[in-house]
This record gives C-alpha cells, sequence and structure tokens, in this order.
C-alpha cells in the first residue's frame, strides 16, 4: 500500500528478536493443556509477560490467578515459566491441584545451582530485581543463603558471613553489562567471589541484546515491542540507548507508536522480547511503512534452533491421549 519513499527511510529489523524457546514451551503447554482437558485450566501468574498473550489465552478459556489459593481445590493449575519455590508447589500439592510446571529449564537450572550452592553451605548474591517472579522463585529454594542484589547501587550493603564462600548468581533476563558492572563491584569487595558453573542470563537475553547493540548505532529511534513487565524487554531499551540510538521506547503494540517519536527520523531500529509474539512485530512494521518507513533491512547476529519439550506429565497425557 505504500510508496517507496524518495528519503530511502528504512527499518532494521533485529534477529533474533521475540520469542525464546522458554516462551514458546510456557504457551504451548497451556495451549495444549486447554485442547487436552478443556477449559478452565487455571495458571498461576501471567505465563509469559505479554499482555496479547495473556489476553488470547484467557478467550481460549485459561483463567489467570495470583495465588494457587485462588485455584479450586482438585483442579488443574500452570505454573509460569518464570518458576516457582518450593513453597508454591507445597500449596499446591496441600490442595490437592494437578500441576503442569512450565518453568523455564533455564530458570530451573539457576534454581538447582542455588539449591547446590545453599547446601555447601554458601551465601549467594543473586543479581537481580527485587519483586520480579523469577527472583521470588529462586530465592525460595534457599532463603536463608540468598540475598538480592538489585545493582551496582546495592553492592556496598551486602553483608557475608564468610567473604572466602561466596557465589553471584542472577535472574536470566538481565542487562548482560550492567550485570557484569555490578559483579565487577561485587568482587572488589570479596576477591574470593566465584562465579556461576554457567552462565545464567539466559541465551535468548543475551542474544536479543547483542542484535539490538548492532543496529542502535544506526538507528535515530529504537522502538522495542514488549510489556512493561517484561524484564528482558526492558532491558532491551536501555541496551539500544547505551549502544548509541538517538531515542528508543517500548511499546505493546503498534498503536502506541507516536508518530512525534519520528519526526525527523530516516531510520528506525526494531526488535522485540523473548516474551512477544512475531505478530506484533508484523503489525509495528506495517504502521512504520505507513509512516513513510519502507525499507526493511534485518540485521542478524545470530540463528537460534534450541527447542525445549513440553513438561513431563502433560506429554505423557498427550500421548495416552493418542
Ligand atoms: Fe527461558 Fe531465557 Fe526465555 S530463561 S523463558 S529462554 S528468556
Amino acid at each position: 500500500s505504500s510508496e517507496p519513499s524518495p528519503e530511502g527511510k528504512r527499518i532494521l529489523l533485529a534477529a533474533p528478536r521475540g520469542y525464546c524457546a522458554g516462551v514458546d514451551r510456557a504457551v504451548d503447554a497451556v495451549e495444549k493443556a486447554l485442547e487436552l482437558y478443556g477449559a478452565p485450566v487455571y495458571v498461576r501468574k501471567e505465563i509469559v509477560h505479554n499482555k496479547f498473550v495473556v489476553e488470547t489465552l484467557t478467550e481460549r478459556g485459561a483463567i489467570f490467578v495470583a495465588e494457587t489459593d485462588e485455584v479450586p481445590e482438585g483442579a488443574r493449575v500452570v505454573f509460569s515459566a518464570h518458576g516457582v519455590s518450593p513453597a508454591v508447589h507445597a500449596q499446591a500439592a496441600a490442595r490437592h491441584l494437578a500441576t503442569i510446571d512450565a518453568t523455564c529449564p533455564l530458570v530451573t537450572k539457576v534454581h538447582k545451582e542455588a539449591v547446590r550452592f545453599a547446601s555447601s553451605d554458601y551465601d549467594i548474591l543473586l543479581i537481580g530485581h527485587d519483586g520480579h517472579e523469577e527472583v521470588e522463585g529462586t530465592q525460595g529454594e534457599a532463603p536463608e543463603h540468598i540475598q538480592v542484589v538489585n545493582g551496582p547501587h546495592e553492592v556496598g550493603q551486602v553483608q557475608v558471613r564468610d567473604p572466602e564462600k561466596v557465589i553471584w548468581l542472577s535472574q536470566t533476563t538481565l542487562s548482560v553489562d550492567e550485570t557484569m558492572e555490578t559483579v565487577a563491584l561485587l568482587r572488589e569487595r570479596f576477591p574470593h567471589l566465584q562465579d556461576p558453573p554457567s552462565d545464567d542470563i539466559c541465551y535468548a537475553t543475551q542474544n536479543r541484546q547483542v542484535a539490538v547493540k548492532r543496529l542502535a548505532p544506526n538507528a535515530d529511534v529504537v522502538i522495542v515491542v514488549g510489556s512493561a513487565n517484561s524484564s528482558n524487554s526492558v532491558r532491551l531499551v536501555e541496551v539500544a540507548l547505551e549502544a548509541g540510538a538517538g531515542a528508543a521506547y517500548r511499546v505493546d503494540k503498534a498503536d502506541e507508536i507516536d508518530p512525534a517519536w519520528l519526526t525527523g527520523a530516516t531510520t528506525v531500529g526494531l526488535t522485540s522480547g523473548a516474551s512477544v509474539p512475531e505478530i506484533l512485530v508484523r503489525t509495528v512494521v506495517d504502521r512504520l511503512k505507513e509512516l513513510g518507513f519502507t525499507g526493511v533491512e534485518e540485521v542478524r547476529t545470530a540463528t537460534e534452533d534450541i527447542m525445549f519439550s513440553l513438561p513431563k506429565n502433560l506429554r505423557a497425557d498427550l500421548k495416552s491421549a493418542g
């Protein structure tokens, strides 16, 4: 529908962007549960932090609740991709709930690290955002051993029992650069600070940050599609600005784009968080085309082929249902 732009206004489309393997699996788990068991299927917390996904699943018969005590005794509940603490598993068992655990395997990996180092009596410094569901879940594995460090500004307050026995772990969706800054400051205070056995910031978070960093220096404006409570989406805005984007904005969907943001811009960078369906990016591209940004170039920094299989008990039920 658009005329070719005489000024050559263009979109740089980041790749990878959007759905990660953990989100794909969690959303699929709710969809499959609805097909197999029928509505309603309860979901504790937003299955993934995206408004559109939650609305779509609600229309199909999912009921989102804040806590398991809102789920009727004996009903079925899905735990979200962000993970839950052992206390939540216990509450669900006490109410005889049938659970489907859609915790991302890469979050489960961090839980296991927490359990392992807590059992060796380490002080664990969990870099992450207080109040985020993932952090609550991980901290709940060993509340006596874990303290949350929100960022570089909190390093000065950290107290440990034995500075020889300290390890840092992190939320999976942080800014890589800011986390390294926090770690460097922690290490100045605790030279024996140990690193996690493997990266806690997940491949998807890292790949999306690398891609947006690559295009940001050439972008007058970067638009990140993602919801306000999506940690990795909000980080993409920060990373874009740090990498030299002229400006950066987060939108849930196309109609939130203010044309005034684009005044004088010739190049718009575009990406999306790990919880964002591609359809939302498509509609943003269409909107930008209407606004004159007709050229679309992909900026790819990695390819991803990782996939996670569905939660075990759901897989078994699907199999026996044929
Ligand atoms: Fe898992 Fe990373 Fe996605 S932890 S849910 S793969 S953002």
